[in-house]
């Protein structure tokens, strides 16, 4: 009996380990994470929770996820970017020009990692575009644009008025 837990055990750990490669991305990530951290406050980037997203649902195949991340970090630029609101609200990357090797470990870390759904940073999202509609800058124009650049890039969702609806959904989902 005692046998059979420790099997049991010892299995569910397996199915949470992190590959070797993905361990020594995740020795390494404190590069990114200086501004990739989801608890700072104000935000100098954003969470890798749902960076991991997108680039899931663009590459699902991880030779393709990691080539991607690799590819971003040594040459971020706007018009190779997945997300496009957080360049418009905090700049570009600057460009981590890091060993191949090291940035291929970062990557399979960032793929196989389970993070914790970014609750604070949403938080603060939340609060300062609550903020910023209640000084009178229109939740119509917030919307609006987003609306437009959203129709103009082939992406509705995700963008201005719905990308606080989302957040929301998600918060209320994830964070309650
Ligand atoms: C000096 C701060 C800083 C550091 C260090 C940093 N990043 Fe970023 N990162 C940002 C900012 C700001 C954004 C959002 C703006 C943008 O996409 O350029 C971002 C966005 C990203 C994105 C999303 C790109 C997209 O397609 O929209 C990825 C992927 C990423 N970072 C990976 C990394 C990795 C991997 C590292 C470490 C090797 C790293 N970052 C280090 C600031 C940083």
């Amino acid at each position: 009996m005692k046998k059979l837990t420790l099997l049991t055990l010892a299995l569910a750990f397996n199915a949470l380990a992190l590959t070797p490669e993905a361990e020594k991305g995740k020795a390494a990530i404190g590069a990114c994470l200086a501004c990739h951290n989801a608890e700072l406050s104000p935000a100098l980037a954003p969470p890798f929770y749902g960076v991991q997203n997108k680039y899931k649902q663009a590459f699902s195949d991880k030779a393709m996820f990691v080539q991607a991340i690799s590819d971003w970090a040594k040459h971020p630029s706007e018009e190779n970017a997945l997300m496009k609101r957080p360049i418009q609200k905090l700049g570009l990357m600057p460009a981590m020009p890091l060993p191949d090797e090291m940035l291929a470990q970062i990557s399979a870390y960032l793929y196989e990692e389970e993070f914790e759904p970014p609750c604070t940073h949403w938080a603060n999202d939340l609060k300062n575009s609550t903020a910023s509609q209640s000084k009178g800058q229109g939740k119509g124009q917030r919307m609006g644009r987003g609306q437009g650049k959203g129709q103009g890039h082939g992406k509705g969702i995700g963008q201005g008025g719905n990308h606080d609806a989302m957040i929301q959904m998600k918060y209320n989902q994830l964070c309650k």
